[in-house]
């Protein structure tokens, strides 16, 4: 038995997967279909004439950081053009049925027991979507996977950090109506000068309420290690429960001691990293959070817009990155289970 076989077995948690981020090019082809509607894919005003052609095109998503050139500011797809795009295909609790279900099923295939998906409900509600619509379908697959594929899941429902904090409590308590689905309160979106703490009363009242509360610091975002300080240390009296992201905890000792101190756990995407950042970079952070006796989820963000690059192969990279034996890829999967917000029951199923 070598490496990839001890990864492929392993029973998976997933913290850090936005649901959204799992809309294949197959279903978005299929969605297009139901609704009558041109299958477009971001940024490009170009019509796909088959699947084959969309899928394509979903190979070529780029992060904002490697846009240097009005030309490639024109003809390139950038990540956030490539995710948003495919909102506009969910209408129906059908069409939120198929995404979590379409996911799920995958997930089973990687051996994950249990995960926490985002859903961006913002950037739902926006369109016209009903909140009945969006949950029920979500909970319809929910149920299903708990049932047929043992993948046990809770929601996290993530904040749009460049919506305003009006418009995040309005959607906070909406959220109330399904506390029994949805386990924490998260942030995601674009993080260039909106700061967690602007969020600092929904997260408040979401602690007292029961919900879990998390936050995106992500890799290359300016003034990120603010973010991470306040994540970590302020923010709802104490900081939040978990740090999503956050790798650059690593650059300074004042801040690894803080994450590692109040034993705040991080997800961590290295796949995503890669696409911004230096593998050196990365391997070098990943091995100084671990040494540090962080608890981490390695997860895969928003894995059909980041070059399909799932939770099993995030693993892969994590181990080669870090360096990391057997033995120790065992601790990581099992403080990813330490750290999930699972019911002891499920913990220990999975454990
Ligand atoms: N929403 C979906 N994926 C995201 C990411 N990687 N960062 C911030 N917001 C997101
Ligand atoms: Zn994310």
């Amino acid at each position: 038995s070598n490496n990839s076989d001890l990864i492929l077995r392993l029973p998976k948690v997933e913290l850090h997967v936005h649901i959204e981020g799992t809309l294949t090019p197959e279903l978005r082809w299929k969605l297009a279909q139901r609704h009558g509607v041109p299958p477009r894919f971001g940024g490009t005003e170009a019509d796909f004439e088959s699947v084959q052609d969309l899928r394509k095109a979903h190979d070529n998503v780029v992060s904002s950081a490697q846009i240097r050139t009005p030309e490639q500011a024109r003809t390139l797809v950038t990540f956030s053009q490539a995710y948003y795009s495919g909102f506009e295909y969910l209408k129906t609790k059908n069409d939120f049925f198929d995404l979590a279900m379409n996911y799920f099923q995958l997930a089973a295939t990687m051996n994950v027991r249990y995960c926490e998906p985002f859903f961006d409900a913002q950037g739902h509600t926006s369109r016209g979507v009903a909140w009945e619509d969006m949950m029920e379908g979500f909970r319809e697959a929910q149920e299903r996977a708990s049932g047929e594929l043992n993948v046990h899941s809770s929601w996290i429902m993530c904040i749009l950090r460049d919506q305003s904090p009006e418009s995040a409590m309005d959607h906070y308590k909406e959220a109330l109506r399904y506390k029994d689905m949805i386990i924490g309160i998260g942030l995601d979106s674009n993080e260039l000068n909106r700061p967690p703490n602007l969020f600092e009363e929904v997260y408040t009242l979401a602690r007292k309420d029961g919900f879990k509360i998390t936050a995106h610091c992500d890799v290359g975002v300016e003034d990120t290690h603010e973010h991470i300080r306040q994540v970590a240390s302020t923010i709802a009296g104490t900081g939040l429960d978990r740090l999503d992201h956050g790798l650059h905890v690593a650059d300074e000792r004042r801040l690894l001691e803080l994450v590692a101190g109040r034993s705040v756990p991080m997800t961590i995407c290295p796949w995503a990293y890669l696409r911004r950042e230096t593998y050196d970079s990365i391997a070098e952070r990943l091995r100084l959070l671990f040494d540090a006796g962080i608890k981490m989820c390695i997860s895969s963000d928003s894995p059909v817009y980041m070059d399909e690059s799932w939770v099993t192969h995030n693993l892969l990279l994590a181990q080669k990155m870090g360096g990391f034996t057997d033995a120790e890829m065992v601790q990581i999967a099992r403080s990813a289970v330490d750290m999930s917000w699972a019911k002891p029951a499920v913990k220990k199923a999975i454990d």
